[in-house]
């Protein structure tokens, strides 16, 4: 990859860079000439992109910024747009997952998880957008997930959060394209970071109010599921952070730009699988890739 020249001068914005995709892509974005806000809403968790950084001598910068947090990203951009003039990446990477059935998850469960994945995304996209708009020029990168076009069992939440992030993405493409601001869609498969081990799993737990319900009745099923993510982490289809980094940098820097960019040989086989299959066939062959620890590669 050369480091084009073009980038120099620019300003990029990662939102999640303690670990994984974020980290990675801050890091990448920065050695090819950004100058690179790495946030972070814990910054206990900042030496080591601040270790690579020096020792590389790269243009980056940690701020903490808890998504969730209106007085956090008011404060991160603040600081953002006294010391630069500009902003031309925002990569809204931020998010977690949690597993679990429908049932067995609360109301404030399923905020809590649109409250980070989505309306996190809405919170710091709001800081940007006058700022780009008045430029006439932007990039706002959205990682979404291949669960933003597919539902996967026991992960409502998280795959609902990924649903409305594609639907405000696609919505937003429109509003700002006049002003030569383009939201880019980013959706990989199974990725190498820490994402499995902080999934936050809501089991079905004694539920004295209705004794229909046999404890725990999804856990089986939720116990099936996790056994499946282990092989997938392990897998060759599964992609390193650093290859979806890639991906973002390549989705910056092409003239053509797509709308999406799924990552990992798995994402493309689900794509594909999706397109080929009616609707219950592909049900069924996600269940059978899932429970029966069946490949998502054809
Ligand atoms: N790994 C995968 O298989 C996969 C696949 C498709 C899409 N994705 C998406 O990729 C993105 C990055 O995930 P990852 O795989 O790199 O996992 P990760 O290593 O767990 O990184 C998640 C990052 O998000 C941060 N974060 C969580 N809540 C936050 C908040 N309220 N404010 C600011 N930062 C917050 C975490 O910070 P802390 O360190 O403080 O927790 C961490 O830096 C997520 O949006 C995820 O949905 C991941």
């Amino acid at each position: 990859m050369t480091n084009n020249r073009y980038s120099k001068g620019k300003v990029a914005v990662i939102t999640g860079s303690s670990s994984g995709i974020g980290f990675e892509t801050s890091l990448l974005l920065s050695r090819m000439g950004f100058y690179t806000y790495a946030t972070m809403r814990n910054l206990n968790k900042s030496q080591k992109i601040n270790d690579v950084a020096e020792k590389e001598n790269l243009s980056l910068k940690v701020l903490k910024l808890d998504v969730t947090d209106d007085n956090s990203v008011k404060n991160a951009f603040r600081q953002i747009k006294e010391e630069s003039s500009r902003i031309d990446v925002l990569v809204n990477n931020a998010g977690y997952g949690i597993v679990g059935a429908v049932e067995d998850l609360s109301l404030e469960e399923f905020k809590s998880q649109f409250e980070t994945n989505f309306f996190g995304v809405i919170r710091v996209t709001k800081e940007v957008i006058p700022l780009m708009r008045n430029q006439g020029y932007g990039s706002i990168i959205n990682v979404s997930s291949v669960g933003g076009k597919i539902g996967i069992p026991l992960n409502s939440t998280y795959i609902s959060s990924k649903f409305a992030l594609e639907g405000l993405s696609e919505s937003m493409r429109y509003e700002l394209k006049q002003f030569g601001v383009d939201v880019i869609l980013i959706e990989p498969g199974v990725v190498k970071t820490s994402f499995f081990e902080n999934v936050k799993v809501v089991l079905n737990t004694n539920n004295t109010t209705n004794t229909n319900k046999k404890t725990p009745v999804y856990s089986e099923l939720s116990q099936k599921l996790l056994e499946s993510f282990e092989p997938m982490i392990k897998s060759n289809s599964a992609s390193l952070p650093s290859d979806v980094a890639k991906v973002i940098y390549q989705a910056i820097e092409s003239p053509t730009r797509q709308v999406r960019y799924p990552v990992g040989k798995d994402a493309f086989s689900i794509f594909n699988m999706r397109q080929k299959l009616s609707d219950e066939e592909f049900e069924n062959w996600i269940t059978e890739s899932i429970f029966h620890k069946k490949s998502f590669i054809n």
